[in-house]
Parts: structure tokens; C-alpha cells; sequence
């Protein structure tokens, strides 16, 4: 049987895929290449075209023999969403209720969706818990809410057994060098640091000195995003097994502040990487660290790649071998 992977050629998704292909899984990719890269694919089958198209979901599901999904597809910029929140509700919340419904034609009703610490919004403590409310501050995160949301009505409905993850901060690259974090346009602090040390940018823009921590910039909490794919196993598997639907935070457990995350890629890279203070960005949270226990216990999850400096140093070999990414 095999996984249906959406944004499969995506940052997070395509090393989920590479995960899924070393388990010796069969995957199957929908992606509209819009964020996606080709060359992101290490395997599996593509079919290239978005999730609002009825009729090329229907052709997938019928051509394949699937059992799971894993959705990843979405756009995912909180700048933007506070922009065109048109877009996030139109491609994210639109775009899964076509997943679901040709999910739910085609009778595969296991469902791993890619969520965030941005359903929580300003958190009410830290570290944050599943449990905790869930009041975004931006379109985004909202969009992700409201597609948790939308599935779970879908297992009321129809049977529907999912896992949703919400991811804190994503970074580093697969060990292979073969994939790694490449947006157009860049928005992340540990590419865009790496890119300041590659002298590609003049310097680093630090958002805000004056939050209410130790050194007064923003603290969160980076996960591998080898890591991170891992946990998508774990959860298909859950699912394969018959258990319940349930949502699980994955971080870390520790929290970075800015400057230390410029102070280690110093260090990792051995370059100089110029600063700049700057204001803060809107709709940036102070704190965002995660209680990742439920996850560990639960699906037996082990994040074993997520030292920062081991993230940042894999990101960087990445950055070094490919300083244009995939360049298509
Ligand atoms: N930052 C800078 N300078 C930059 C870029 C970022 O100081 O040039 C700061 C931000 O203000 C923030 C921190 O670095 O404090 C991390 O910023 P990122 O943009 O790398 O990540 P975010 O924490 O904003 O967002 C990430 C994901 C989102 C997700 C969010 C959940 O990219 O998709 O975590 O909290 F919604």
C-alpha cells in the first residue's frame, strides 16, 4: 500500500518522502511545484497539480493503491496570510476539504496533517501543551486551525482517523546533502543566517531587542526536520494500527534566542555574520517552546538530530554544496 505524500516537493514534505523511501514505503506525491522542487524528490511517484482539482485527486487515488495520507500541501507564510488572507483560506482550508472529500470518495481515511505552534498564538504558558488554547494571531495560523478543525468533523462524518503535528521552528538539512530548506523568498532566520555567513547577504536583521526575555530578542524552539519526518512515520504507523486520532506537538524543549542562534552559526561556521537591530516584526510571539512529552510517550518519538549546532551544521553543509538550492 502506499502513502500519499501532498507537498511532497516541499521544504518539511520532501524530507518526510526521503523518510518514507528509506522505510522502504511506496509514495505517492501530489504537489503543484508552485513552492515544491522537483529535484526535491529522492523518489516516488509525482503527480503535478493542486489539491483543488477534483479530478486529478480522484485519478490519483484511483491509480494508486493508498492507505494513508500525510498532507503537507499549503502555503505557510505568516507575513503574507496577514496580506492575502484570501490565498491561505482559498489554497489551505479549500484545498483540504478537496483533499478530504476525495479522500472520503476514494474510502482512505487516515490522515497525518502537517500543523503548527502558530494554532496557539500567544501562548498561556511555556512550555506550551496540546491542551493549551488555541487563539491565533495570524491568518495562517488560523487557516491551520481551521483544517484541524475541518478534519475532525470528517471523523464525526465518516470514520476519519488522523494525527496532526504541530510543528515549532523546522530547520537543518537531510544527511544525504541532498535536500535542504530552499524558499523563494527566504523568510527563516537560520537560512537567512546562513546566507549572511555565505556573504550572499550584507547581514542578518535582528526583529526586536526589547522582548521580555534574556537578551531581548525572540526565543524558539528549532527541531530537525529529519526529525520532524520521522514523527510522520510514527504516525502513520499509529494510524495503521487502529488508534485513536490525536494532535502532538514537536519541538525540541529548548528555547533560542535570536542572537544565540547567530552565535552558534558563528561558531559552526566559522564566519563572520554582520547584524543589524532592527524592530520587531509584527505578529511575532516573545516565546514559542514546546512540551514535546506527548509525542515521546506516546508515539514513541526520539528527536535525536536537534542539538542546534547540529542543525545549524547540517543546514550549512547544505547551504555550502548548494548556495543557489536547486536552482530550477
Ligand atoms: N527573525 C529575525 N530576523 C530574520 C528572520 C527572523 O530576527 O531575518 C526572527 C523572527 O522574528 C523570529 C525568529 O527569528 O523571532 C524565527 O523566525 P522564523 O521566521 O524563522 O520562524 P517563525 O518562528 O516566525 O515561524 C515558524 C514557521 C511558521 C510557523 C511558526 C510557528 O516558519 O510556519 O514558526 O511559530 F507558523
Amino acid at each position: 500500500m502506499a502513502v500519499l505524500v501532498t507537498g511532497g516537493a516541499g521544504y518539511i514534505g520532501s524530507h518526510a518522502v526521503a523518510a518514507l523511501l528509506e522505510k522502504g514505503e511506496e509514495v505517492v506525491v501530489v504537489d503543484n511545484l508552485q513552492q515544491g522542487h522537483r529535484a526535491a524528490l529522492l523518489g516516488g511517484v509525482l503527480y503535478e497539480g493542486d489539491l483543488r482539482d477534483e479530478e486529478l485527486l480522484d485519478r490519483v487515488f484511483r491509480e494508486n493503491k493508498i492507505d494513508s495520507v500525510i498532507h503537507f500541501a499549503a502555503n505557510s507564510l505568516v507575513g503574507e496570510s496577514m496580506k492575502l488572507p484570501g490565498k491561505y483560506y482559498h489554497n489551505n482550508v479549500y484545498g483540504t476539504l478537496c483533499l478530504l472529500e476525495a479522500m472520503n470518495r476514494a474510502d482512505v481515511k487516515r490522515i497525518v496533517f502537517s500543523s503548527t505552534a502558530a494554532t496557539y498564538g500567544e501562548p498561556e504558558q511555556v512550555p506550551i501543551r496540546e491542551t493549551d488554547r488555541t487563539e491565533p494571531t495570524n491568518a495562517y495560523g488560523e487557516t491551520k486551525l481551521a483544517m484541524e478543525k475541518m478534519i475532525r468533523w470528517f471523523e464525526v462524518a465518516h470514520e476519519f482517523r488522523f494525527v496532526s503535528l504541530r510543528y515549532f521552528n523546522a530547520a537543518g538539512a537531510h544527511e544525504s546533502g541532498r535536500i535542504g530548506e530552499d524558499h523563494s523568498p527566504e523568510t527563516h532566520l537560520v537560512p537567512l543566517v546562513l546566507q549572511a555567513a555565505l556573504g550572499k547577504r550584507p547581514h542578518i536583521s535582528v526583529f526586536g531587542e526589547d522582548y521580555p526575555t534574556e537578551d531581548g530578542s525572540c526565543v524558539r524552539d528549532y527541531i530537525h526536520v529529519s526529525d520532524l519526518a520521522d514523527a510522520h512515520i510514527l504516525a502513520v504507523e499509529r494510524l495503521r494500527r487502529g488508534e485513536g486520532s490525536a494532535v502532538y506537538n514537536l519541538g525540541n524543549g529548548f528555547g533560542f534566542s535570536v542572537k544565540q542562534v547567530i552565535d552558534i552559526a558563528r561558531r559552526v561556521t566559522g564566519r563572520e555574520i554582520p547584524v543589524v537591530m532592527e524592530d520587531r516584526r509584527a505578529g511575532d510571539p516573545a516565546v514559542l517552546v514546546a512540551s514535546s512529552e506527548k509525542a515521546r510517550t506516546e508515539l514513541g518519538w526520539n528527536p535525536r538530530r536537534s542539538d542546534l549546532e547540529n542543525i545549524i551544521g547540517s543546514a550549512w553543509k547544505w547551504h555550502l554544496d548548494r548556495p543557489e538550492g536547486y536552482n530550477d
